[in-house]
């Protein structure tokens, strides 16, 4: 017997959609995850809204994406190596995830992806945006794309000790769990599934260009991402309790907003807690 189709919801016509008509407690059968694992090739990033998970469901719903990866700078949430908590404290003024990034673009093979899910959010504030790379690359110059179709980036996931000094919500590891990692990867890269080309630079870890100046690299890395996020090509989600994203790493950036106002005002702002798990491949 045919399921009844899921709704599929842009967010965005460039990225981005919300998935109603399903809960991701309950096994999802073949057909439902078909619908789900192709709004998130068209979609690159999907969003789901209510959705009540305990730490072994969350799980099993990140599996049927790919094989999961504990975070290497951040300990797991007790018993669950693959979860992390990211958390922000009502007085910080730094926010775990801001800024332009491909998670852990600082590795040989950076993860596919990642499930995140809201446990609390503030009223107002702390929504994420998510960029569309593929159309970065794809609307770029015939003369820009030959010239970044021979680099490469060099990523840098810097001293991981020294960020343990903020995100005091976070179970961060010290230096004894970290080392610092640094790798090189073309500025265009094609995505495994789909076949297509993407822009692959990430403003948190990408500072500079293979062969080229700190000036020659700032210059282009600036250029890009101004580029690549440009208003059309992104989406930006306001969460509730429960809300789930699921990204796709390798052709999407994303960037948590550090918005808290109060907070850099220096009082008490918002406190925002967040579980994810990262998808190796
Ligand atoms: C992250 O980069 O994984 C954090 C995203 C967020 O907290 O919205």
């Amino acid at each position: 017997m045919k399921q009844q189709d899921l709704e599929i919801r842009p967010l965005a016509s460039a990225i981005g959609a919300e998935i109603l008509g399903v809960d991701l407690a309950k096994p999802l059968g073949n057909e439902a995850w078909d619908q789900i694992s192709q709004a998130f090739r068209d979609h690159l990033v999907i969003f789901f809204r209510d959705q009540e998970l305990t730490p072994e469901q969350h799980i099993t719903f990140a599996r049927r994406f790919g094989e999961l990866e504990p975070y290497p700078f951040v300990n797991g949430i007790d018993g669950y190596p693959e979860l992390i908590d990211i958390v922000k404290m009502p007085s910080e003024v730094r926010n775990f995830g801001a800024g332009w990034h491909a998670d852990m673009s600082f590795r040989e093979e950076p993860p596919l992806g990642a499930v995140l899910h809201a446990i609390e959010v503030p009223p107002v504030g702390g929504d994420t945006m998510f960029c569309n790379m593929y159309l970065a690359y794809e609307t770029l110059s015939d003369g820009m794309k030959l010239l970044v179709e021979t680099l490469a980036g060099v990523h840098d996931s810097f001293e991981p000790a020294d960020h343990s000094q903020n995100f005091k919500g976070m179970s961060l590891m010290g230096k004894e769990g970290a080392t610092r990692q640094v790798t090189r990867h073309p500025l265009v890269k094609t995505h495994p599934v789909t076949g297509r080309k993407s822009l692959f630079i990430s403003p948190d870890y990408c500072f500079a260009i293979d062969g080229m100046t700190d000036r020659e690299s700032r210059m282009l890395l600036d250029y890009l991402e101004e580029h690549a996020t440009r208003h059309e090509f992104c989406c930006r989600f306001r969460w509730q309790p429960g809300s789930i994203a699921v990204w796709d790493n390798r052709c999407a950036m994303h960037n948590a907003l550090n918005d808290d106002l109060a907070a850099h005002a220096g009082g008490e702002g918002f406190k925002r807690v967040m579980r994810r798990a990262t998808i190796r491949r």
